[in-house]
């Protein structure tokens, strides 16, 4: 028997949803903020710029958006957060966990410091453990399901692109990822990851300026698309919400099918075409 075809319209996907949203005070996670509460959704932004999460919330409108800070390499400070979250609107549906740093990026590993890799992946692994552990902890016993999505990156599958740690880091959260979901789907807590290829946001943009091609030479399949922030909030928009209510333990990738095409040698190349 046909079941009901989720709508497509206008209609918001995350009604009644509470989410809490690490690093949400700029960049991706701040544009995945603003849409999960058009479409519907509570959320809490839990990060340790101050400044700029007020304003976020603010602009989004405090009765929808609430600030907390929270350094999520500190288990007390996300404990703090996801519980902030539970007394400020009643419940926790959504966890993402956005918050990461880059690393500086290095051309050797002889002039990589244990310091500086050890902080990495502190914040970008640890920090999402400690996110989807608290998290865990108050979906378990509220029997209500619930959905966790890491951003991940293009360096959760492919090598050569970033510091690393960085991609140390993003292998590793995919990890986690299987693990957990393994773990809750007794409970319908699903745990996926979310994974682009480069965006423009305030820690690219430095970046960006340096080598202005990067953005549009980046894709070595899809050509004339450009990846935004958008883009990923609308992808992390779809693991949050009922929409994918059977996918679990999943990495998205949102990348122009770099991480499975390799363009190199094949016969679409260019280079077997012209022969
Ligand atoms: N921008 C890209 O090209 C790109 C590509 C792939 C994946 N990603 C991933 O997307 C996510 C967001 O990246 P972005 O480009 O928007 O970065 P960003 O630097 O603009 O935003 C990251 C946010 O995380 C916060 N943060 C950093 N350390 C923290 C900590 N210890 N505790 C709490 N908050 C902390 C920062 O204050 C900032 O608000 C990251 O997970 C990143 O790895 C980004």
């Amino acid at each position: 028997m046909a079941t009901d075809i989720i709508s497509p319209g206008p209609v918001p996907r995350l009604a009644g949803k509470v989410a809490l949203i690490t690093g949400a005070a700029r960049g991706i996670g701040a544009t995945i903020a603003r849409l999960f509460t058009k479409h519907g959704a509570k959320v809490v932004i839990a990060d340790i710029l101050d400044d700029l999460g007020q304003a976020v919330c603010q602009n989004i409108g405090a009765e929808i958006a609430s600030f907390i800070h929270c350094d999520v390499c500190i288990e007390s400070e996300v404990e703090k957060a996801v519980n902030f979250t539970i007394e400020k609107y009643g419940k926790l549906d959504i966890m993402i966990n956005n918050a990461a740093i880059a690393g500086d990026l290095k051309f050797s590993i002889l002039d990589n410091q244990v310091t500086d890799f050890e902080r990495v992946l502190t914040v970008n692994v640890t920090g999402v453990f400690l996110g989807t552990k608290h998290a865990a902890r108050v979906m378990i016993p509220a029997r209500a399901g619930g959905s966790i999505v890491t951003i991940g990156s293009i360096a959760s599958s492919v090598g050569g692109n970033t510091s690393h740690a960085y991609t140390s880091s993003k292998h590793a959260v995919v990890g986690l990822t299987k693990n957990v979901a393994a773990e809750l789907g007794e409970f319908g807590i699903r745990v996926n990851c979310v994974s682009p290829h480069l965006v423009l946001t305030p820690a690219t943009a430095p970046i960006l300026e340096k080598y202005p091609d990067l953005y549009t030479d980046v894709y070595s399949n899809l050509k004339g698309v450009d990846l935004h922030e958008e883009d990923v909030a609308e992808a992390t928009l779809f693991l949050a919400s009922d929409e994918s209510k059977y996918i679990s333990g999943h990495n998205l990738a949102l990348d122009g099918g770099f991480s499975v095409i390799n363009p190199s040698f094949g016969l679409f190349s260019s280079r077997f075409r012209a022969k």
